[in-house]
């Protein structure tokens, strides 16, 4: 894969893929952030949006997490995604915004499956200390998924985290071509790619 935009339009493809593939290793990136002390915080997330075109990804949490207080206060982060079958890494960085209350966070809300959305009717909030093994979840839904006016309840625990990237880094290691590109977006000539040694 030796030329710029034969690797952006990869890229692009495993997104896109990441979306609607079942099992495929872009599905479940990784999302660092930075917490108020300067210390690297990162989880696995579900992906749930990518308009690449728009340089946007969307991913969805609940409003009680930590990511949600280390964006409020310092918007940037970084995803990672990793395909071990086509051994292919991207990493995009880029500036998050939370959204609870607007359109958007509501189309993501009514776009999220039901089972996605029992998650945020837990009583406590995700890493609150419990003093014995259990979900979270209150008895009347813990064995259910419920209806549309019980899901509403957890309506204000949900954040849609819209991030728009600026940067990529791609890198595919599969032994005998290995490559690497960092493309960095530009307002006036788009995405300008520099090879680098992989
Ligand atoms: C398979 C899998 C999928 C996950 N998907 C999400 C998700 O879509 N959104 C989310 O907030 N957390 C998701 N998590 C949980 C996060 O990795 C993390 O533990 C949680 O969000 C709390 O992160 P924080 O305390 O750093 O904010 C997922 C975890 C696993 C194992």
């Amino acid at each position: 894969m030796d030329d710029l935009q034969t690797v952006l339009a990869h890229i692009r493809r495993l997104l896109e893929a990441g979306l609607t593939a079942n099992g495929h290793g872009f599905r479940l990136p990784i999302m660092a952030s930075v917490d108020r002390e300067g210390k690297p915080s990162a989880r696995a997330l579900i992906l749930r949006h990518v308009d690449f075109e728009a340089r946007e990804v969307r991913l969805h949490t609940d409003s009680r997490t930590r990511k949600v207080e280390e964006i409020g206060a310092y918007p940037y982060v970084m995803l990672v995604f990793n395909d071990q079958v086509a051994n292919v890494q991207v990493q995009l960085k880029g500036c998050a915004s939370l959204h609870q209350d607007d359109v958007y966070a509501e189309d993501a809300w009514t776009g999220a499956s039901r089972s996605s959305r029992r998650a945020y009717l837990t009583e406590a909030g995700p890493g609150s200390s419990i003093k014995y093994p259990a979900s979270g979840l209150p008895a009347d839904v813990a064995a259910i998924v419920p209806d549309e006016a019980r899901l509403r309840q957890g309506r204000h625990h949900f954040t849609a985290i819209r991030i728009c990237f600026d940067e990529i880094e791609w890198l595919l290691l599969d032994g005998s071509e290995n490559r690497r590109v960092a493309f960095r977006f530009e307002a006036d000539s788009g995405w300008v790619g520099n090879w680098c040694v992989p």
